[in-house]
């Protein structure tokens, strides 16, 4: 979908050629790019601040049907997620268009002072994204995505440029893969079915992919994992997925939580909040995309994904509050909610790839508290680790993507909220406050001494709302971050 080219504006025949306009400055190398802004910008219809759009046609100085030009507001402001909008913002109003294939008039680096490779690879990511649809259970209006977006460099660049593209596709891919995975309705992804649909596409991308069942969990005693199933009709899975190299000496393991459905349980969830809970196995999606990202990308270091995958329902057989079960690792735990089951997959799922592969580094990913959605707003992930230096690589990491991650604290004698008078620990505090941080308090026992960091994307994995390259519903939050801090950590 993704292309790189050094056309002639003159001669090349163009559907539509898209120019990114700077507000005070020109940004383009290019008088011919500078004659067409010059024009626009007489029109007083537009002056190239942020987010306005105008669209000519017939441009004698490009042979384009139409150039359309998108507002990027002043120099000082425009970074790579100003490129990304602009770039998502063309893509979605030429799909809006009916439109098939699309140019873009790539900035000189030098006048925004990022990086060729950074510019480009802003504006790949956002055009890729900006393209995604989510049409599965359409049959009626359905819209088409761009077949062809090209991105005009000159040719002396063009070999060094290749490897930026082929990385966004592998990532951008990956990301709308978890998208869809997420916004795919949970009767369409029973555990059952999403185990699959993983299972499929990561032994074609050539993982070594291993499902432990439910009487293999049973006999191997992951409790708390089987407690969270129990209501449920579908079976429970733990999907491992390995990505191994020769000779590398660390590995990384990924866990995210894979909640198919998440009513609550008995203690279910009541009003509005359980509408978006299909959204609840986004952590799951995001690991698994970026294994199968990794894999392409032939990633050098060994990456282990664990993802535990079962639906949270209430029935005769669901576990109850108040019931006590015996987790994978031993401790005993006390079930003060039933809707506090992400903790309880996580845990099984955390102390199994310990105990199994012993890696060095261990990052979950899970829509773990609505907590964490009221202290950080919904674009913004909670960062929690045992290890400075993992957290600020996930940070920084979240940056360069603009998946914004904040780190919280995890207070020591927080801890003494998760007692219970019965078994080794509450799955809930016993206050309502801090309930995020409480609740990767009850990951963190479980880590042990392993270096590991948790993120809580309760609020990013999902929003209703569309925004530049995003549509309606699952972000694919994750994927690109975990891709970036690939290159940081171990
Ligand atoms: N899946 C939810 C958390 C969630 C909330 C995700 C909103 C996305 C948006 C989680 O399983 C849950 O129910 N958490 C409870 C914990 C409580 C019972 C201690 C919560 O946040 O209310
Ligand atoms: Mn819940
Ligand atoms: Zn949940």
């Amino acid at each position: 979908m993704l292309s790189l080219s050094s056309i002639d504006l003159k001669k090349a025949r163009m559907e539509t050629f898209a120019i990114g306009v700077c507000e005070d400055n020109d940004i383009h190398d290019d008088p011919l790019i500078a004659a067409v802004i010059k024009k626009a910008l007489q029109l007083k219809e537009f002056s190239g601040k942020k987010d306005e759009s105008i669209t000519l046609y017939d441009v004698p100085e490009i042979k384009a049907q139409r150039v359309i030009l998108q507002g990027l507001g002043k120099l000082e402001k425009i970074n790579p997620e100003a490129l990304r909008c602009m770039a998502g913002q063309i893509v979605k109003s030429c799909i809006n268009k009916e439109l098939t294939d699309l140019w873009f008039a790539v900035p000189d680096p030098s006048k925004l002072k990022i990086e060729m490779s950074a510019v480009l690879e802003a504006m790949q990511e956002g055009a890729y994204l900006g393209n995604h649809l989510f049409q599965k259970f359409k049959v009626a209006e359905k819209k088409k995505a761009l077949k062809q977006i090209h991105f005009r460099i000159t040719e002396q660049i063009t070999p060094k440029m290749r490897q930026v593209s082929l990385r966004v596709a592998a990532l951008c891919e990956g990301t709308t893969r978890a998208r869809d995975w997420v916004n795919t309705p949970s009767n369409e992804k029973t555990p059952e079915k999403l185990t699959r649909s993983i299972v499929n596409l990561a032994t074609k991308q050539g993982l070594k992919v291993e499902v432990l069942n439910e009487a293999q969990l049973k006999q191997k005693k992951l409790g708390a994992l089987l407690a969270v199933a129990a209501g449920s009709k579908s079976k429970p899975a733990l999907v491992m997925l390995e990505h191994r190299v020769p000779g590398a000496k660390k590995t990384l393991a990924l866990v995210g939580k894979g909640v198919t459905f998440d009513s609550g349980g008995l203690n279910i969830k009541t009003g509005t909040s359980i509408s978006d809970m299909k959204s609840d196995m986004s952590g799951a999606a995001a690991v698994a995309a970026t294994l199968i990202a990794a894999a392409k990308l032939k990633t050098k270091t060994n990456i282990i994904g664990a993802i535990p995958i079962v639906e949270n329902m209430p029935s005769g057989q669901a576990t109850r509050p108040g019931d006590i079960i015996r987790s994978y690792a031993g401790k005993t735990i006390e079930i003060g909610n039933t809707d506090a089951e992400g903790r309880l997959i996580l845990i099984d799922a955390i102390s199994y790839v310990i105990k199994r592969y012993k890696p060095q580094v261990l990052v979950d990913l899970a829509t773990l508290t609505g907590a964490c959605v009221v202290a950080l707003g919904d674009k913004i992930a909670g960062v929690f680790s045992n290890d400075d230096e993992l957290a600020a690589g996930i940070i920084t990491s979240g940056e360069k993507t603009h998946e914004r991650c904040w780190r919280m604290p995890l207070p020591e004698d927080y801890k003494e909220l998760l007692k219970s008078d019965f078994a080794d620990m509450n799955n809930i505090s016993s206050s309502r406050a801090g309930g995020a941080i409480t609740a990767a308090l009850f990951l963190s026992e479980f880590a042990a001494d392993t270096r590991w960091a948790h993120i809580d994307i309760a609020g990013p994995a999902y929003l209703k709302k569309a925004s530049a390259y995003c549509g309606p519903g699952g972000t694919g939050f994750g994927v690109r971050l975990l891709g970036e801090m690939l290159k940081v950590v171990l």
